[in-house]
């Protein structure tokens, strides 16, 4: 095993583990990657201010997200079919989040179900939502989050009908999977990967599968979720979806002002702001630029998190700069996942968490309570792009 020191070293050692279409289902964006793209580059473009002489020392990473404490801020992003990286690849990730102190979330396209993510943490965990078609199957999949003791729901928005990633449809990733002599030849090249997921306790789409009184499996689940998107998704689903979750509400994939506000208005207790990782509407802007001017129009109202892109301690904090609450990891711990289990989850969170630290440091902030557009070394909105 090489020596790990960042999230892009974990990324290495997932790309040799995985076979090429899981690996790349991950790393991938849709059609053209622009908006993947961006996410990155927005982000590496803001500047420090670097200050000297100011003691930081016991920096301060502790604070809440959605009213709960949290050892720093950041939580595991929701990511579908997380159990095909490695075996029970969301239980995993949970326990990582737990020891860490921080949140897991788990997607409605999960590979273990809420259940056995109950069963292997004892901490709450948060789960996102898609509402399908099918809203018999919402209702259902809210009971099981309610009864698992789920702390807050994630309404996931921005994705009424699958944005394309080319990738997945040249690797035969398609709903059916398509077995090409290439991937079969792939799969047999990564024995550890397949024996890994072989020995998961699940196969298939744990929250789809129970509604569907475990008829089918993997390609029987997936093509039920994947006719199930409805791209009649509106406003009058989060009142609905209001009424039906009394604890914490969050819409994820805001990427708009006037959406934020209509969050807020609907009585959603946060927004992520989020393009979905540069997997949906490709063109979208980076979510570092739409962030100061959703948490300036809408921060005194809701909670403002934040994700895509996030690979360091460094991004954490220049999106706690603009405005953000917290950030949701997804690539860079699904990498740890890939590379290393439970354990690369660990260290993508630990990673992250102490380059946090030492940034602090160097900005001069003891707090992340204090973190603020100060410490940045040109206002955001003087910036031509952000
Ligand atoms: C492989 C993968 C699967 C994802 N699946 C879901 C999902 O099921 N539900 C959801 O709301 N977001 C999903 N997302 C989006 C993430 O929750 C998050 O918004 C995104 O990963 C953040 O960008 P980052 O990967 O650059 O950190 C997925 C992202 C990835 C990379």
């Amino acid at each position: 095993m090489p020596v790990i020191t960042n999230i892009e070293d974990l990324r290495q050692v997932a790309r040799r583990k995985l076979p090429k279409a899981i690996f790349e289902y991950v790393d991938h964006g849709s059609y053209d990657q622009v908006s993947l793209a961006a996410n990155r580059d927005d982000l590496k473009a803001i500047r420090f201010r670097q200050r000297v002489l100011i003691n930081a020392d016991n920096r301060q990473l502790a604070t809440t997200m959605l009213g709960e404490k949290v050892a720093m801020p950041i939580a595991i992003a929701p990511t579908g079919l997380t159990g095909l990286l490695r075996g029970n690849g969301e239980m995993l990730a949970a326990r990582a989040a737990e020891a860490a102190g921080i949140r897991f979330c788990l997607s409605t396209m999960s590979i273990c179900s809420i259940e056995d993510v109950r069963e292997a943490t004892k901490a709450p965990f948060w789960f996102q939502l898609y509402v399908f078609r099918d809203r018999g199957f919402s209702e259902s999949v809210i009971e099981r989050a309610k009864a698992a003791g789920c702390s807050a729901l994630f309404l996931t928005v921005d994705l009424p009908m699958r944005g394309q990633r080319h990738c997945d449809i040249k690797n035969g990733l398609e709903v059916p999977p398509r077995l090409t002599a290439r991937n079969a030849f792939d799969i047999a090249t990564k024995p550890a990967w397949a024996l890994s997921v072989l020995m998961g306790k699940r196969k298939s789409f744990g929250n789809i599968d129970a509604y569907l009184n475990n008829k089918g499996g993997l390609w029987a689940a997936g093509r039920w979720g994947n006719d199930n998107f409805d791209a009649s998704l509106s406003w009058e689903d989060v009142s609905w979806v209001r009424k039906l979750w009394p604890g914490k509400l969050v819409l994820k994939g805001v990427l708009d002002v006037e959406d934020a506000k209509h969050a807020a208005d609907m009585g959603a207790d946060a927004i992520v702001v989020s393009n979905h990782g540069g997997r949906q509407l490709d063109g979208a802007p980076s979510t570092i630029a739409a962030l100061p001017r959703i948490a300036d129009a809408a921060g005194h109202r809701i909670e403002v998190l934040f994700d895509g892109g996030i690979r360091s301690g460094q991004d954490v904090l220049k999106a706690l700069a603009l405005g953000a609450r917290g950030c949701l990891i997804g690539r860079a711990y699904l990498y740890g996942l890939a590379a290393m289990g439970e354990t690369g989850v660990a260290k993508a969170i630990s990673l992250i968490g102490e380059e946090l630290r030492v940034s602090m440091s160097l900005t001069g902030v003891r707090d992340v309570a204090d973190v603020s557009r100060d410490i940045l070394f040109d206002s955001v909105g003087d910036r031509r792009n952000i």
